[in-house]
């Protein structure tokens, strides 16, 4: 089994399983504006040891994971939503919702600085429901009255991505602390280091990024200052 990110050819088995799986579905287009708006997010599971037919035959999807950026976040803070999550009946129970939401959920953090991620769930989808608060940690924040269609009411979920954040730090912090000290003449002297080091600091500088898909945000990035 392959977890790898949504590519547009992939949309029309994505709108497949979505159609097999779920009540709640989209147009082409919706799928098409995830994939170009944040290609970081969206995943999917491909069974790649399904016997091909013919060389041409398409790997086939077993799994999905729909996501985005909030675009104008009501509170203000940068946060990502998972807009639809589907296994194929025939792979389920193996792992691979799990996966998926936690790969997306790590890109969220690593490219948009996410502080937290949303969802809406039918409160009757008990497999949903046991995956979002027993596996992943997920918390209700409120039910919505009749937000689906039929008339089902929503639980709206949020989970706090600080944890990824501070895992993503302490492995930064790790690896710097494996390439240890420099060795030699150069590196030897504290006075030289200060100034490397300043010299360092002086490379960074906050730029903003995305702010035309409305998930603007201060990221540090390594930019070097021209002469
Ligand atoms: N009953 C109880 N708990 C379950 C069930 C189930 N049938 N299925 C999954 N879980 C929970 C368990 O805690 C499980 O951990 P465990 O196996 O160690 O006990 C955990 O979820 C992880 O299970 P996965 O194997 O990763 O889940 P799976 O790949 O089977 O997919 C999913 C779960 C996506 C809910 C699947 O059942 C499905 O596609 N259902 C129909 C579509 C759907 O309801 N999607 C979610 C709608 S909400 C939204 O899209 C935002």
């Amino acid at each position: 089994m392959d977890i790898r990110l949504l590519r547009p050819s992939d949309i029309p088995l994505i709108q497949h399983a979505n159609l097999e799986n779920l009540p709640e579905n989209y147009f082409l287009k919706y799928y098409l504006y995830h994939a170009l708006s944040w290609p970081q997010l969206s995943y999917v599971a491909v069974d790649v040891s399904r016997p091909k037919k013919t060389p041409y035959d398409y790997p086939k999807i077993v799994g999905y994971v729909l996501a985005k950026m909030e675009e104008e976040p009501t509170d203000g803070v940068q946060h990502g939503h998972i807009t639809s999550l589907s296994v194929m009946r025939t792979h389920r129970r193996l792992g691979i919702a799990e996966k998926l939401m936690r790969q997306s959920q790590q890109a969220m953090v690593e490219t948009f600085n996410a502080q937290y991620v949303s969802l809406h769930v039918r409160v009757s989808n008990v497999a949903a429901l046991h995956l979002y608060r027993d596996t992943l940690g997920f918390q209700t924040e409120k039910t919505e009255a009749k937000y689906y269609a039929d008339g089902e009411d929503a639980y709206c979920m949020k989970l706090d991505l600080g944890f990824i954040k501070d895992q993503i730090e302490e492995e930064a912090d790790g690896e710097a602390k494996d390439e240890g000290e420099a060795v030699g003449d150069v590196g030897s002297d504290p006075a030289e280091k200060k100034k490397r080091d300043a010299a360092e600091k002086e490379k960074k500088r906050k730029v903003k990024v995305g702010r035309g898909l409305g998930v603007g945000e201060l990221v540090e990035r390594v930019e070097t200052k021209k002469e």
